[in-house]
């Protein structure tokens, strides 16, 4: 999702870059790039600042190998660690670094994985149903698929696929494992597509996107990461540092979008006369609701199209 099929581009790029820079310039500067993919934004990064460090984590170990090819020119000013990102505060205590300038969240699936057959991410190409992002993790979608009770699987559905016929879907996962298990996304999209009403299935494009959606936000535990990961990300963040986050759908954004908003609201009680020094707010947003990709973006890089972007700056310590 978050780079383009060929050429892996970096999603909104410069306003990336564009947004960072201010607290990336002074010496000494650290930025976290807490979703390495294939160091896309990481290597503009590293080039748009001579002196920058940087940080890279991801939880897949191939983005780990291939970024750490990608960014030989760099040698010497960044560290890789294969991690899910609500680690943070492990990694930077380990780097021995109370604080960093940046930190960058490109959410989601990157074009390299959704382009590998064997990862099952793609409904479009068939595949064993795997889509974990860390291949060492312990539960693959087709786990889930054969395992949960159709109470539970229309729940994973409805919840983060946002998926309508989340219970005629689940049912009939339920049914077809009764005769032997799931274990091929052609199939899974196949008892997707025959589970919605004919009407439904013509608007909307794909109807297997929102299960296929909803399988990998549940086997990574993707939210639930993001909720513990943004927390710790805002502590880390140095007074006058920035932190961008870009977002593919709309849980995600929404989890953004709710813990900036906290952190950039005076929370003084209502009736006093003054704002309390204590209450007034860390942060600052610099994007006016989300930033969506350009015109010229979106035809070069069609993936990018759900892509949300957020950005605020630290502009106090915490009380
Ligand atoms: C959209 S891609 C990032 C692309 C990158 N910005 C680039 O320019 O190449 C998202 C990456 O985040 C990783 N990722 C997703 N959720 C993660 C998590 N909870 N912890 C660590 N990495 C995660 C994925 O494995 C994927 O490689």
């Amino acid at each position: 999702m978050g780079t383009a099929a060929a050429a892996h581009l970096p999603v909104m790029r410069d306003r990336v870059l564009e947004l960072l820079a201010p607290a990336l310039r002074p010496p000494g500067a650290v930025v976290v790039d807490a979703t390495l993919g294939r160091a896309g934004h990481a290597s503009a990064l590293l080039a748009a600042h001579p002196d920058l460090s940087l940080i890279g984590i991801d939880a897949d170990a191939t983005a780990i190998t291939e970024s750490r090819l990608t960014l030989e020119r760099f040698d010497g000013r960044f560290t890789l660690v294969q991690a899910v990102y609500d680690e943070l505060p492990r990694i930077l205590a380990e780097a021995g670094l109370p604080e960093v300038q940046g930190i960058l969240f490109d959410l989601g699936v990157s074009s390299p994985q959704l382009d590998d057959p064997v990862r099952g991410f793609a409904y479009s190409q068939d595949a064993p149903l795997d889509m974990r992002m860390n291949q060492a993790a312990p539960l693959t979608a087709a786990d889930v698929l054969n395992t949960y009770s159709a109470a539970d699987l229309a729940r994973v559905l409805r919840d983060y696929g946002e998926e309508r016929f989340a219970r005629r879907i689940a049912d009939a996962v339920v049914a077809e494992r009764a005769h032997s298990p799931l274990t091929s996304t052609a199939r899974l999209a196949e008892i997707v597509r025959a589970s919605i009403p004919a009407p439904a299935r013509r608007t909307g494009g794909n109807p297997a996107k929102r299960t296929f959606q909803a399988l990998r936000i549940e086997v990574n535990g993707e939210l639930g990461a993001l909720r513990r990961a943004l927390p710790a990300a805002l502590d880390a963040i140095a007074v006058g540092g920035r932190i961008v986050t870009l977002a593919y759908h709309s849980l995600e954004d929404r989890t953004v979008k709710r813990e900036l908003a906290a952190r950039s609201t005076d929370t003084t009680p209502p009736g006093l006369p003054v704002s309390l020094e204590s209450a007034r707010p860390q942060f600052r947003l610099l994007t006016r609701g989300a930033e969506q990709p350009g015109p010229e973006e979106l035809a070069a890089n069609p993936r990018s199209a759900p892509a949300r972007l957020r950005a605020a700056e630290r502009m106090r310590a915490a009380a």
